[in-house]
């Protein structure tokens, strides 16, 4: 029993391979349907046609004379959406002709499915065939979507055949047929050889290809049939090859962890016929689908292509390189010639090659021995470079100031108020610093600049008129001045954004409990060109400290610095100067040995009668007469004389008689009070 259904089996699936069409093979209604002929008809609209029912070519052995005298009926159906409707055999246009039907001339409304059935009592089979009618392609003599397709590889032969037109040959009868290229009558090159139904090409050229077109005539019609012939290179014997990387050595890529990483495998492919490329990478044994998710294989691109042979690439890319993507990755490429493969080594860009163990080594150790010490002196270094070697950024560039510095007296309605560490520093320490003892010529809108109506402007030319732009941060400063700080006029924030002036910002403490802390840090964001300088209280304001080191650092070189007792001593106001005096002794006697004797021989580097008036109010640039600003001596303690912020404020210091001076000289005609509001909007 059991081998004999075995034998049954094996029997009719023998039987089925031999069958040209097994796919449906269903009996719903009693009869055998051997569902869709692969035999396809195109024809272009208006073509003669004669559609055979393929039962009788491939399906049964019998003839249609045969199954006439056997009583059986041959019946044909037109399928119609879902349905199958009779053909009534009535018109011209198509008539049924033993096994076939014959259409005069197929019509766009003859596309569909063909069905014939073969049946008697208690017999029945059928099968479909189909019809696929086009229009010709604009301005052409076929439609594209009927060609037929040949390939031919170059400088071998070919013979392109006019293809299925059996039908509509006569026996004994030489058919008339004529062969266009691109719809054109041609004139063939001598090597071409044309017999009728067929075209001997015997050393393909690559301009070969195209579309080729056979006419024959039958009857009073004609049947076209249009092969597109592709030029194709020889076909290869040779695996792939890989390009990149390199195949037979291994390339070695240093990567930075946490960066966007694409690896691209470049592989040339010969001709082989219509198949895809075989390209893929593999990290050792895995292949990219069982690597982390972070690394995907990219489409296959192909760079280039000719006659078939093509230059592919297929990229492995990697989101943000990890530690653990370090290794071997290998992009394999093959065809049924063989494999071809090239390998690249992924390793961590910081990490020293074995190989540079040796001298390298030595130089690379000595190199860290320089950068530690670097590290530890670097600003001494640079210093000490810039004064022997720097050039002088002050000289060509037209400015006018070295810098600017934008702190203001926080509190203005409280002068007597106990002045804190930070505002100090900012306000008399920092400037008297950099301007006495280091010279720098500084912008200070307080001091230097008349309120106007122009005010704003004016600070902004100010600006563009300086070097750098210290910004001091004090607590109280960072917090009074409310969440809108630092909303920039559009061209100062221009400059800040571009880089084109450098920053200095000048940090008290730590501002991370300020209220409004997140508008420094967005600030220091916009700031191209910022260096922060942190000032760790009183201790750094003594001049060998690293914060002065820092600052003078960040400001611009300037050659020539004679420092001269004079001014230090001359500026020494008892106040500030006070406090410092035995610093700035120090400092002078570091800095400058030889110590001139007389004033006579010291050149005045400001080289301006306001020097006088730096004394106690911080000179204002534009020109008033010394006689008529009296400046009292205030107290013996340091006084910031604020005198514009607090014309502005439409207030007076009361027992400030300098800044009463000071208002009749400006309170003229020109002047224009600001609003708080627009200067405190303003960092300026
Ligand atoms: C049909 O087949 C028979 C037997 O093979 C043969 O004698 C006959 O000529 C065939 N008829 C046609 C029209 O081919
Ligand atoms: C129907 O056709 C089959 C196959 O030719 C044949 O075996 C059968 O006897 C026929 N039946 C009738 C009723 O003629
Ligand atoms: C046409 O060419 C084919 C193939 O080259 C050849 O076999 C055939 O004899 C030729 N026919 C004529 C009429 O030259
Ligand atoms: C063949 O015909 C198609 C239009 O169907 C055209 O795009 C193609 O360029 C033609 N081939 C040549 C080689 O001219
Ligand atoms: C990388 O892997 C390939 C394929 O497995 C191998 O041929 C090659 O030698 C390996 N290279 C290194 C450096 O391990």
């Amino acid at each position: 029993m059991k081998p004999a259904a075995f034998m049954f089996l094996l029997i009719s699936s023998a039987a089925c391979v031999n069958l040209k069409y097994i796919s449906k093979r269903n009996s719903v209604d009693g009869c055998i349907d051997w569902s869709v002929d692969l035999k396809t008809y195109r024809v272009l609209a208006g073509e003669p046609l004669r559609v055979k029912c393929a039962l009788f070519y491939s399906y049964i052995r019998t003839n249609y004379t045969m199954t006439q005298n056997a009583k059986l009926r041959l019946i044909w159906y037109k399928n119609k959406g879902d349905s199958e409707e009779p053909i009534i055999f009535s018109g011209h246009r198509l008539s049924k002709e033993g096994d076939s039907i014959w259409f005069r001339s197929a019509e766009m409304e003859d596309n569909g499915f063909y069905t014939c059935v073969l049946r008697n009592t208690t017999y029945c089979m059928k099968v479909s065939m189909s019809l696929t009618v086009k229009e010709n392609d604009e301005g052409l003599c076929f439609s594209s979507q009927i060609r037929y397709l040949e390939n031919a590889e170059i400088t071998k032969s070919k013979l392109i055949t006019c293809p299925d037109i059996d039908d509509y040959l006569a026996p004994y009868k030489q058919p008339i047929m004529t062969w266009y290229k691109e719809c054109q009558k041609k004139e063939w090159r001598s090597s071409i050889i044309i017999n009728t139904t067929s075209l001997w090409i015997p050393v393909v050229e690559e301009d070969d290809g195209g579309n080729y077109t056979c006419e024959l005539q039958y009857g009073s019609r004609v049947v076209r049939r249009t092969t597109e012939l592709k030029v194709t290179a020889l076909i290869t014997a040779r695996p792939p090859k890989v390009l990149f990387p390199t195949e037979g050595q291994t390339s070695i890529i240093d990567v930075q962890l946490g960066m966007p990483l694409s690896l691209d495998c470049k592989a040339f492919f010969g001709y082989i016929g219509e198949s895809r490329p075989i390209i893929y990478w593999m990290k050792g044994d895995k292949f990219v689908e069982e690597l982390e998710g972070h690394v995907r294989e990219s489409e296959v691109r192909v760079l280039r292509e000719y006659l078939g042979e093509k230059e592919v690439e297929l990229s492995l890319t990697f989101d943000a390189v990890e530690e653990t993507d370090m290794g071997n990755y290998t992009c394999h490429v093959e065809n049924h010639n063989g494999r071809g493969r090239g390998s690249v080594v992924l390793q961590k860009k910081d990490m020293y090659r074995l190989e540079l163990a040796g001298g390298l080594g030595a130089i690379l150790l000595l190199l860290g021995v320089f950068t530690a010490i670097y590290k530890c002196y670097n600003i001494e270094i640079m210093l000490c470079y810039r004064r022997h070697f720097g050039s002088d950024e002050t000289e060509d560039d037209n400015k006018e100031y070295d810098a600017y510095l934008s702190y203001t007296k926080v509190d203005l309605d409280s002068v007597d108020r106990e002045v804190s560490e930070e505002e100090q520093f900012a306000l008399e320490i920092l400037p008297d610093v950099l301007e006495k003892h280091y010279g720098y010529k500084l912008f200070i809108p307080d001091r230097d600049l008349i309120p106007s109506s122009i005010y704003i402007e004016d600070l902004a030319r100010s600006v563009e008129q300086s070097r750098r732009l210290i910004i001091v941060l004090t607590p109280e400063f960072v917090a009074r001045r409310g969440w809108s700080i630092f909303q920039l006029e559009t061209r100062l924030h221009g400059m800040l954004v571009t880089g084109e002036i450098k920053v200095i910002m000048i940090e008290c403490t730590d501002l991370r409990n300020v209220i409004n802390y997140q508008e420094v840090e967005a600030l220091k964001h916009t700031i191209k060109a910022l260096s922060v300088v942190k000032w760790r209280g009183p201790k750094s304001n003594q001049l060998k400290s690293k914060f002065w080191k820092q600052v003078i650092y960040e400001m611009p070189t300037k050659k020539k610095e004679t420092l001269s007792r004079r001014q230090v001593l001359d500026s020494g106001e008892q106040g500030l100067f006070g406090d410092l005096q035995a610093v700035s002794t120090i400092a002078m006697t570091t800095t400058s040995p030889s110590v001139a004797p007389t004033h006579a021989d010291i050149p005045d580097f400001n080289q301006s009668n306001h020097l006088q008036m730096r004394h106690f109010c911080r000179s204002y640039e534009y020109e008033i007469p010394a006689s008529t600003l009296q400046i009292a001596t205030l107290s013996n303690r340091h006084m910031y004389c604020n005198i514009p912020m607090t014309l502005l404020n439409g207030q007076m210091t009361q027992n400030n008689t300098g800044g009463k001076a000071k208002q009749e000289i400006h309170l003229n005609s020109t002047f224009v009070p600001l609003s708080g509001r627009e200067l405190t909007s303003d960092i300026w």
